[in-house]
């Protein structure tokens, strides 16, 4: 059984909770006359509950029923599992509230335990999921004698997956109400190991770069305060014992299943205990709870591993794969797409885009997506947004006679949309101007020259899914790359009430879930694509809806490698948006091979975001092999066990990542000679996931080895000439 309770262990350890996956286990502790809930372990498999002494509660200060004058004492130093705001945990907390009297401070004592076999769907948010006999639940409630509020703490056990998520539901279970002004869902208290800290960072073009550092004394925190998971920091934080690689070393790791505003944040206390937290931002947070009202905090998905970072990126890329994503595409091949952005920006009609499908359908190319401009007075990006009406001018016929058009030419057709928001510059603002996010009064500040709409009010939800839902009735459509280009700020409303004005940034993300939600039920077939000006909304909160996201505005092959290895760090290739572009790159005015561009992008969804009427014969060719390669490769990429061989970011000159079949049948690896380098031989990498019993033969060649000869003695890579060149490494067993 992956969750059991253990009575009465000793005279003040009431209960042991043991929650349990394949290789990892996760122990609580009920203690003490007030029942505090403590947290005992997390980390490899326990194969016994006797933990009680790691609590240390026979220890000064002891526990408050045998030396309440050093209660305090006891709060600062006690292995919390939720700790809360207030009374003497002077750590960072987990929950906190404001009541009619001013007052913040609150403490839980344990009241019951209940174990689930099938997950509870959190309400209004994404979560993962399991069938009965993938996942056990435990729901531990805890209760504040004194407010009558409510934590329950859901903890749930993928015992295959060797994944634990957690969440917390607030209840308001006394009789005023009340504002919490701060939740956050999980919480490990543990001590230190001479941990490091990984967290990704970035900026727009440059999302998702790893980075690591010690964890000294203090608090060190990754955040968002964007309304947006954000391109410049990430809801991930791992920790890591000292010198952890892809295969050794213990990883502690937590993701957060949100798009907005969150907090995640390692804490090295004076007894050089570590607590790691991980929650909505409480800045800018304040949610009024009625009497008999709840509150869902979103869910935090942890995994541990022992050996190395290697099987924690495989860990989460298994467990969202099979308990996050969803949809028709989440196990299909994608449609290899061409997007008109890069290749004409808001230049386009419909003659362009239809020359621009045929040339495309000619090389294998499977969809047309149409960006940016297609709607309304859309001829650059200062006006129109809002109007989800087709510009005729550009598309005579509207998009059913593109759609027609298209699907005639074999191909599908996809579009592009930014339902959250709204141009001052568009009809929808003129006649509705307290639609926009803003504080009364103020004038809002601009961002790509629009405003974020105000989707708190009941009235804008609905008419944006009605534009969405009309437009995608009024053709055959069948992707939609949903994007967001811009972060809220001029938090404020002309519809809720002044105290409920700290809701506004989680009630935005309720509603574009919701917006999405709506969208997939009524759209089943179609593939969603997120999007938020590249990647500043790449999360597994949006994951849930869309199996795909747009990775990054920056399509350059080499800042693709930077940008791809810090999202793979996590997330599954089959979920990375992305396409050739053409070169001089658009972003960075690198020039490299067509090839290169080729084998980056095969890592990822796959596709191309260039004007194909204005290529050569030779590089028309080339695309058609790319697309026969990429259909001979897509189930190994999408479904396999994904290996970090070599990092560029490293060693500034290469780079070489693999993916090896379930059943170690078949492996591809790709290798970039980033930086070609005088007089060098060739160049020896460390094949990795091999089964070393199986014999290879690596495509082109005659040899044939072992695995394991491959992984210990290597394979040599031949100098390439020139920088930015790579070769695929393709093997299958004889
Ligand atoms: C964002 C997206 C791009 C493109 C433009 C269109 O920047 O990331 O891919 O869709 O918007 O305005």
């Amino acid at each position: 059984m992956p969750v059991q309770c253990y009575e009465n262990v000793s005279k003040d350890v009431k209960k042991i909770i043991k929650i349990d996956t394949e290789n990892t286990s996760y122990v609580i502790g009920v203690i003490d006359d007030e029942q505090f809930l403590g947290h005992i372990y997390y980390g490899a498999y326990l194969n016994d509950y006797h933990l009680a002494y790691a609590l240390r509660i026979q220890e000064n200060p002891f526990v408050p029923s045998q030396n309440n004058g050093e209660r305090l004492s006891f709060l600062d130093s006690f292995s919390m599992e939720y700790p809360a705001h207030g009374l003497g945990d002077f750590r960072e907390d987990c929950i906190s509230i404001e009541m009619p009297n001013g007052s913040t401070g609150l403490s839980f004592s344990f009241v019951s335990l209940n174990i689930l076999e099938e997950k509870p769907r959190l309400s209004g948010l994404p979560s993962t999921f399991g069938d009965k006999g993938e996942c056990t639940c435990v729901e531990i409630v805890c209760e504040d004698v004194h407010t009558g509020l409510k934590v329950v703490l859901l903890y749930t056990a993928f015992e295959k997956a060797d994944v634990i998520t957690r969440s917390v539901r607030i209840v308001n279970a006394g009789k005023a109400p009340l504002y919490l002004t701060r939740v956050l869902s999980a919480c490990l208290d543990m001590d230190d190991k001479e941990f490091e800290v990984l967290s990704l960072h970035g900026s727009w073009a440059r999302e998702r770069q790893i980075k690591r550092m010690p964890v000294g004394y203090g608090r060190y925190s990754v955040e968002s305060l964007r309304g947006e998971s954000s391109h410049q920091e990430h809801p991930f934080m791992a920790l890591l014992t000292k010198g952890t690689n892809q295969e050794y070393g213990e990883v502690y790791a937590m993701h957060f299943v949100y798009s907005g505003n969150f907090k995640a944040l390692v804490e090295k206390d004076q007894f050089d205990q570590i607590r790691m937290v991980m929650g909505i931002h409480p800045e800018d947070f304040k949610w009024k709870l009625e009497s008999g009202c709840e509150f869902q905090a979103p869910e935090v998905v942890l995994v541990y591993s022992g050996e190395g970072l290697g099987k924690m990126t495989r860990a989460f890329h298994d467990f969202y794969r099979n308990h996050l994503i969803q949809g028709t595409y989440r196990d299909k091949e994608r449609p290899v797409l061409i997007n008109n952005w890069e290749a004409t920006y808001f230049d386009f009609d419909k003659e362009k885009l239809i020359q621009i499908a045929k040339e495309a359908a000619q090389s294998g190319i499977e969809m047309l997506v149409m960006d940016d401009g297609w709607f309304g007075n859309r001829f650059d990006d200062k006006r129109a947004l809002g109007d989800w009406y087709v510009n005729e001018e550009k598309l005579p016929g509207g998009l059913k006679a593109l759609a027609d058009e298209v699907n005639g030419l074999g191909m599908k057709l996809g579009i592009w949309f930014e339902p959250e928001m709204i141009s001052p510059d568009s009809d929808l603002y003129r006649a509705h101007p307290d639609w926009a996010i803003a504080i009364p009064g103020r004038e809002g500040s601009l961002c790509r020259n629009q405003y974020v709409l105000d989707l708190t009010q009941r009235e804008v939800v609905d008419y944006v899914y009605g534009r969405i839902s009309q437009i995608l009735h009024s053709a055959n459509i069948e992707y939609v790359k949903w994007d967001m280009n811009r972060q809220l700020s001029d938090i404020g409303s002309a519809y809720l009430p002044a105290d409920q004005t700290g809701e506004i940034y989680h009630r935005y993300m309720l509603a574009v879930y919701e917006l999405q939600e709506r969208m997939l039920k009524e759209f089943p077939y179609l593939l969603l694509e997120n999007c938020s000006g590249g990647g500043a909304r790449f999360d597994p909160g949006m994951l849930y809806y869309s199996p795909q996201i747009w990775c990054s505005d920056d399509t350059d092959a080499i800042e693709r490698l930077k940008i791809q290895e810090g999202t793979a760090l996590i997330y599954p290739l089959s979920t990375m948006g992305a396409h050739v572009s053409a070169c001089p790159n658009h972003t960075v005015g690198r020039s490299t091979p067509l090839e290169t561009r080729g084998h980056v992008a095969l890592a990822g969804t796959f596709g191309y975001e260039l004007d194909v009427t204005k290529l050569s014969e030779k590089e028309k060719e080339m695309i058609s092999l790319q697309i026969a390669v990429y259909h001979k490769y897509n189930e190994l990429v999408r479904c396999g066990d994904y290996y970090r061989i070599a990092s560029y970011c490293e060693n500034h000159f290469y780079d070489c990542y693999g993916v090896v079949s379930k059943d170690k049948t078949e492996a591809l690896y790709t290798f970039v000679q980033v930086l070609g380098r005088p007089n060098h031989r060739s160049r020896r990498i460390y094949l990795k996931g091999l089964a070393p019993e199986k014999k290879y033969r690596i495509e082109g060649e005659e040899e044939i080895n072992t695995g394991d000869v491959l992984m210990k003695a290597g394979y040599l890579v031949q100098n390439m000439w020139g920088d930015f060149r790579s070769r695929l490494i393709h093997l299958t067993e004889v």
